[in-house]
C-alpha cells in the first residue's frame, strides 16, 4: 500500500511556481508536507504565492531570479539545504511560450527562449542531481514539456523544438542517473487553463472543441501527474514523458 505520508519529508524545488502549473505543483506538494523552494521571476507574485502556502500551513521558501541564471540555480539548491536540510525533487516547471511566424522570427526572442526553456531545465537538473548524489539517496527530476514537442502547432516552431529537446533530455538523464537512484521524466501537458492562457477568452472553448474529452486541461490535472511521477511507487518510471491532454496528441487538429 502507498505510504500516504510520503512527501512528508521531503524537499523539492519548482521553477516559475508563483502562478499556473507550477504553483498547483507547489501547493499539492506543500499541502501533503513537502518542503518547497518556489521560484519565480516575478518579486509579487513570489510573494504572494509563498505567503498562500504559508497561510495554508504548508513549508516555502522563495528563491526569486531568472531560472536560467546559473547563480540563481545555485541559490535554489542551498536554499533548499539551508532551510530544509535536503533535495528530494526538483521539478523545471519554468518554461516561456513565445508565439512568432517562423519567417520572421527574432533572434533575441529565440535566444530567451531557449535560456529559460532549455538552459534553465538542463541545469537545474544538474545541479539538483548533483545534490542528490551528495546525499546519496534516491531522487526525482521532472521536467516541463508539452504536446507542441510532439505535434506541429502554429507559430510554435521555437518552443516546440524547445519542448521536443526536453523530452530527449528526460531519456539521456533517465539513464544517466539511474545508477544514483534518482528518476528522470517529462511531463507534456496539452492545452491548460492557467492565468496565461485565460486572456484568450476563447480558450477553453477552443480546446473543448479540440480535445477528444472535450476540455482543456487544469493545473490540477498536470499538479497530479507531477506527484505520480514522484512517487516513492514510480521508482521504476524513468526516461519517459507522460502526456496528459485529453486525447489531443492522438488526433492533433490545430486550432483555427
Ligand atoms: N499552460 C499550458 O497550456 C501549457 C501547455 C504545455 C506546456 N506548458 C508548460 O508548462 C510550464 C508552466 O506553464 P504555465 O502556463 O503554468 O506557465 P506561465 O506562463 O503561466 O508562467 C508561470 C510562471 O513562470 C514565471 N516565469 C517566467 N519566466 C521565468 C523565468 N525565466 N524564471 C523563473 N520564472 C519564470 C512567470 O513569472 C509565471 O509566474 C511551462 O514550461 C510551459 O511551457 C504549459
Amino acid at each position: 500500500m502507498p505510504d500516504q505520508d510520503q512527501f512528508k519529508n521531503k524537499v523539492a524545488i519548482v521553477t516559475g511556481a508563483a502562478i499556473g502549473i507550477g504553483f498547483e505543483i507547489a501547493k499539492q506538494l506543500a499541502h501533503k508536507g513537502a518542503a518547497v523552494v518556489l521560484n519565480d521571476i516575478d518579486p509579487e507574485a513570489t510573494s504572494s504565492a509563498v505567503q498562500a502556502i504559508l497561510d495554508a500551513g504548508g513549508r516555502c521558501a522563495a528563491v526569486v531570479g531568472d531560472s536560467s541564471d546559473l547563480a540563481i540555480i545555485d541559490q535554489m539548491v542551498a536554499t533548499a539545504g539551508d532551510q530544509f536540510g535536503r533535495l528530494d525533487f526538483a521539478i523545471a516547471n519554468a518554461g516561456i511560450t513565445t508565439f512568432g511566424n517562423f519567417l520572421s522570427y527574432p533572434v533575441e526572442q529565440f535566444q530567451q527562449l531557449v535560456a529559460v526553456n532549455l538552459q534553465g531545465t538542463f541545469f537545474l537538473a544538474q545541479k539538483a542531481a548533483q545534490q542528490m548524489i551528495k546525499q546519496n539517496e534516491p531522487g526525482r527530476i521532472v521536467l516541463m514539456s508539452s504536446v507542441t514537442g510532439h505535434q506541429y502547432h502554429p507559430d510554435l516552431a521555437a518552443y516546440g523544438m524547445s519542448k521536443a529537446a526536453i523530452r530527449m533530455l528526460a531519456k539521456s538523464l533517465g539513464v544517466e542517473l539511474a545508477r544514483y537512484g534518482i528518476t528522470v521524466n517529462a511531463i507534456s501537458p496539452g492545452a491548460t487553463a492557467t492565468e496565461r492562457t485565460l486572456e484568450d477568452a476563447e480558450y477553453q472553448a477552443t480546446w473543448a472543441k479540440l480535445s477528444p474529452t472535450g476540455r482543456s486541461a487544469t493545473t490540477a490535472d498536470i499538479a497530479h501527474t507531477a506527484l505520480f511521477l514522484l512517487a516513492d511507487e514510480s521508482g521504476q518510471i524513468t526516461g519517459q514523458t507522460l502526456v496528459v491532454d485529453g486525447g489531443w496528441t492522438a488526433v492533433s487538429p490545430p486550432p483555427e
